[in-house]
């Protein structure tokens, strides 16, 4: 399997070209056919350490990265920021230039500021990779769910997504619009307006605050969480209310295509923003499927940062 030229860093999606996202998608679906079908994978990371820097809490990220790097073959360490000596004071930075001065090759960071990672890339030496800082981004679930897509549609270019729950909170949000706009997709947030950040539709998308109209005949429904950690004050009367207006049930889907996909980063909250029925509905959820690429693309991320430091290591 060849190897693209790699990226210094995975910051976020704005910005990227077409060609190093669709570069990435190529090198994750490689990944993934070839760990289902037990084929050999070269272990691209030998030698080389991997360090995860969660600072938030994770299950699909967390988890898929080390497996990610496993499979590799690079020695992953996973710091546990509850116990380091962050809890005794030191600095975000502190804390990245001591792990800098180990020497690994990748830092996988996720921390509830925005622009979090972007302020370690410029202190550290070694690649780092944006687990999801803040509201800002999220690149790779936004790297996951359009290979997703591809893998189910096969193409993304000319589909209608439909991005509905609380947009204003979300850095899914923020990556999947930046993502399937530049691979030619056509974009609707679908919110109560108490959830849609100011100007939005100046991302490129079209503003919808009904769900019905938000998913008349659309590709794609990607359901959101109800970001509460994120929240000060209330943004909806309450669960239940917003479970009636814009959870996603058989009866809302009935407006999207037939074989309209349904997604979710995850975690779920059941009976909040989607109904067990659809969420579980094997012919057109891809829920579990969107886990499972998730490791396939992350490899790539990896494979390509690493990439690049040998290219800058063998000058
Ligand atoms: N989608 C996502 O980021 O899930 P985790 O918070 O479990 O990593």
């Amino acid at each position: 399997m060849s190897r693209p030229d790699g990226i210094r860093h995975l910051l976020g999606i704005e910005g990227m070209k077409a060609q190093e996202i669709e570069a990435l998608l190529d090198q994750g679906d490689s990944y993934l056919e070839r760990y289902r079908a037990g084929r050999k994978i070269k272990k691209v990371l030998k030698n080389r350490t991997q360090i995860n820097l969660f600072f938030e809490e994770s299950t699909r990220t967390s988890t898929s990265f080390e497996l990610a790097g496993k499979r590799l073959g690079a020695n992953v360490i996973n710091m546990v920021t509850s116990s380091s000596s962050i809890k005794k004071g030191e600095t975000l930075i502190d804390t990245a230039m001591t792990l800098n001065a180990m020497r690994p090759s990748v830092l996988v960071i996720r921390h509830a500021s925005s622009g979090a990672a972007a302020l370690l890339s410029q202190k550290v030496n070694c690649a780092v990779i944006n687990a999801g800082d803040g509201r800002h981004e999220h690149p790779t679930q936004a790297l996951l769910d359009a290979l997703t897509i591809r893998r189910r549609k096969g193409r993304i270019a000319g589909l209608t997504v439909a991005i509905c729950g609380d947009i204003l909170h979300s850095r899914v949000a923020r990556s999947n619009i930046h993502l399937l706009n530049t691979l030619g997709a056509r974009v609707r947030v679908v919110a109560p307006p108490t959830l849609l950040p100011v100007a939005v539709e100046r991302l490129g998308v079209d503003v919808y605050t009904d769900m019905r109209s938000g998913l008349e005949d659309v590709d794609i429904v990607m359901m959101l969480r109800l970001q509460t950690e994120r929240m000060r004050g209330a943004f909806v009367p309450s669960p239940r209310e917003y479970f009636h207006f814009y959870g996603l049930d058989a009866e809302k889907l009935a407006a999207a295509k037939p074989d309209a996909l349904i997604m979710h980063p995850g975690p779920m909250n059941r009976g909040v923003e989607i109904d067990t029925e659809v969420a579980d509905d094997i012919d057109r959820s891809a829920i579990r499927e969107q886990v499972e690429t998730g490791v396939a693309v992350r490899m790539a991320c990896l494979d390509s940062v690493c990439s690049h430091l040998q290219a800058e290591e063998d000058e």
